[in-house]
């Protein structure tokens, strides 16, 4: 039934159909905002009253950060074509606009720079505004910083982004069932951060800064495994695949990139109800050491509390 929630819509613009979009704090101009459809704080509909969903994936809202290009859009793209309610996450205002083909059918968009902690949480508000969602997909990343480029808060944005952010969403966000984090096979190179994980004491080093982010984050999602054993929490690597990421040059499949997360986040099949694993391409894969170990896992926990000032245990 990929389009019968699509059909079953009879607003004449499909932008203005989009049903909510929540800014906080920022203020949307009206024409800006009729674009999107009613700004403000409307409530979603409650969880579990679609009736299109498929029946092995009984997950009803998910939000997906980074929704407005690559693997983020794309899984966006097909979990909403399955009758999911998803909200959609731009970077800002002017990039929501890259959402007006999925947004019409979307449950709401968020918008929220993940390089500032300010922003960061203020889009936890507006996630939260929506309601719980039963899902997360912590997509949004960045990859080759061509230097530190120190964010407001004064870390790299590499670390600010595909680490801090993912942390402080996932302390902040009413707690999900399911917990998905984008990782990279370059994170079996990323051991050691924790001597600095702000790169203070090093030069810096892009690909470096990438591998040691992912291998956080695929930490991070191993801990709440561990820590939480009624929420389902994974790591996935999509492959090497063609975004703006990747390249053209990017030899992966993207359609096994972003179906791995998808199946995480809705699937009622057993092997996509488990918890703690690095996925690829549906298959379980060993994580590096690292990211395994709970005491390095522990480590990682204080350090992100210290440098966001939010525990998460
Ligand atoms: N592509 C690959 O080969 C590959 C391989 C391994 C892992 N991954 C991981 O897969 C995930 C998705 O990658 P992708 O290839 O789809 O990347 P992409 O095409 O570059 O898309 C990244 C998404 O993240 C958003 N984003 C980046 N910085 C942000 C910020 N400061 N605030 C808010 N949103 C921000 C982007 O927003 P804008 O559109 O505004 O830039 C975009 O929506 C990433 O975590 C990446 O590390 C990708």
């Amino acid at each position: 039934m990929p389009s019968s929630k699509r059909s079953s819509r009879s607003s004449p613009s499909p932008v203005a159909r989009c049903r909510f979009l929540v800014t906080s704090s920022r203020r949307v101009s009206g024409a800006r905002a009729a674009q999107f459809g009613p700004q403000g704080h409307r409530r979603a509909p409650p969880i579990g009253t679609s009736t299109l969903r498929r029946e092995n994936s009984p997950v009803a809202r998910i939000f997906i950060t980074g929704s407005t290009d690559g693997l983020g859009r794309a899984a966006a793209g097909v979990l909403i074509s399955e009758g999911h309610d998803v909200v959609l996450h731009a970077r800002t205002l002017q990039r929501a606009a890259a959402l007006s083909g999925l947004a019409p059918d979307a449950s709401g968009v968020v918008i929220g720079d993940l390089s500032s902690a300010a922003e960061t949480r203020e889009l936890a508000d507006q996630v939260n505004e929506i309601g719980r969602m039963d899902a997360v997909i912590h997509n949004a990343g960045v990859f080759l910083e061509p230097s530190r480029s120190t964010t407001a808060d004064g870390h790299p944005k590499t670390l600010a982004v595909n680490t801090l952010a993912p942390y402080l969403l996932t302390a902040l966000i009413d707690r999900p069932d399911r917990l998905i984090y984008l990782s990279s096979g370059l994170h079996h190179a990323g051991a050691g951060s924790l001597r600095d994980i702000d790169w203070t004491g090093r030069q810096w080093n892009a690909t470096q800064a990438y591998a040691e982010s992912k291998l956080q984050v695929t930490a991070l999602a191993l801990t709440l495994a561990r820590a939480w054993p009624d929420v389902l929490s994974n790591a996935v690597d999509p492959g090497w695949v063609p975004t703006k990421m990747g390249g053209p040059a990017a030899t992966g499949d993207l359609e096994l990139g972003y179906l791995t997360q998808t199946w995480l986040a809705v699937s009622n099949d057993a092997a996509a109800t488990v918890s703690g694993g690095y996925w690829y391409h549906r298959r379980r894969q060993a994580p590096a050491a690292e990211a395994r170990d709970p005491a390095f896992q522990d480590q990682l926990m204080d350090r992100l509390a210290a440098l966001t000032g939010v525990a998460l245990f």
